[in-house]
């Protein structure tokens, strides 16, 4: 089996490239490394961007996959609070490329949690309403939409894969996030407890949640990289086009994180509490019910401790991530 997987430089598409690899699967990654890095993926790699539809096209033709999975996207709320254009751009363009060169291909898709917007449940599931309320969503949503309706239209099925809040590292320590700038709670609260940053800041404690602090459901990478081949498997041997959420369905507060951090370190998180971050629902946690059911994905890493336990070993091994 031979697969396209895109932005595979990056946190997750480096971990499901990797992934996917271990089953025997031909990786062919494209990467542009603006965000990803050479040092998480060491199979083959085309330096090619996406948005440069001539070349894409140039590159794709007379080659041929069972299915693509599409990582490479900007994935940062804040800023695509700030930069829309830019977002549209890079987060629907290269679909738009991609779908046109690879009219029939079972496309894979990295979707969030972020498409539903403000969360109506406790538990979110695939069919709750779709108001996306940042550019980041919304953009994604836009992508997925694309897919169904090439879907409908008979040109190849499609797999979006909503995450939650994907965190850890390769058990090992080898592979791990490394964004720069770094933004999320995880790879941070690790830096502040090793006093490698001043004092992480939580964003808000007046919350409706029970120590006041924004709840999330943090899921593996290996355990997305894992979904991932099972929507490939699932399309790729003629199932339908489908949605599914990925979380664990536990969700934690940012002090509950802080915690586990500071048991993975050996000592405390310094921390200072600040406003609420513009665009950060109370509660996200998810219902994963379907990925188990249609898939038979079931996530391994379930303890969050455990999870924290993989972001540390990978800091400790690498405290400035990647060389890149
Ligand atoms: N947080 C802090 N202080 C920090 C950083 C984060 O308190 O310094 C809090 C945030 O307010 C939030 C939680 O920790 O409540 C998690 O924040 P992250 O930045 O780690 O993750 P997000 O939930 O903002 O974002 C993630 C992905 C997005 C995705 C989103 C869906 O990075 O791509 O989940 O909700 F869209």
């Amino acid at each position: 089996m031979k697969v396209l997987v895109t932005g595979g430089c990056g946190y997750i598409g480096s971990a499901t490239a990797r992934w996917l690899r271990s089953k025997g699967v031909d990786v062919q990654v494209i990467d542009n490394l603006s965000e990803g890095h050479r040092q998480a993926w060491d199979g083959p790699l085309e330096i090619l961007d996406l948005l440069d539809r001539d070349l894409l096209h140039t590159y794709l033709k007379g080659k041929s996959f069972d299915g693509v999975v599409h990582f490479a996207a900007r994935c940062y709320v804040g800023e695509s609070v700030e930069q829309p254009e830019r977002y549209w751009r890079s987060n629907v363009v290269p679909v738009i490329h991609l779908t046109e060169a690879l009219q029939g291909v079972p496309f894979v898709f990295s979707s969030t949690c972020a498409t539903y917007g403000e969360p109506q449940a406790e538990y979110l599931q695939e069919d709750h309403p779709q108001f996306p309320v940042n550019p980041y969503g919304a953009t994604k949503l836009a992508a997925e939409r694309l897919l169904l309706d090439r879907s409908a239209a008979g040109h190849g099925t499609c797999g979006l894969l909503r995450y939650f809040n994907a965190a850890g590292a390769a058990p090992g320590g080898d592979f791990g996030e490394h964004h720069d700038p770094e933004t999320h709670l995880i790879p941070l609260a690790i830096d502040a407890a090793l006093g490698e940053r001043p004092p992480m800041t939580i964003f808000g404690t007046d919350y409706p949640t029970p120590d006041g602090t924004c709840i999330r459901d943090y899921i593996h990478v290996d355990d997305l990289a894992a979904a991932h081949e099972k929507a490939l498997d699932c399309l790729i041997t003629g199932g339908d086009s489908g949605y599914w959420n990925l979380g664990t369905g536990n969700g934690f507060s940012v002090r509950q994180i802080m915690d586990a951090v500071g048991h993975a370190v050996g000592q405390p998180v310094p921390f200072k509490e600040g406003p609420r971050r513009v665009g950060d629902p109370a509660i996200l946690v998810a219902n994963s019910a379907k990925a188990k059911a249609e898939l038979g994905w079931v996530p391994h890493y379930t303890d969050v401790n455990e999870l924290v336990a993989t972001a540390v070993a990978w800091h400790r091994a690498h405290p400035s991530g990647y060389a890149s």
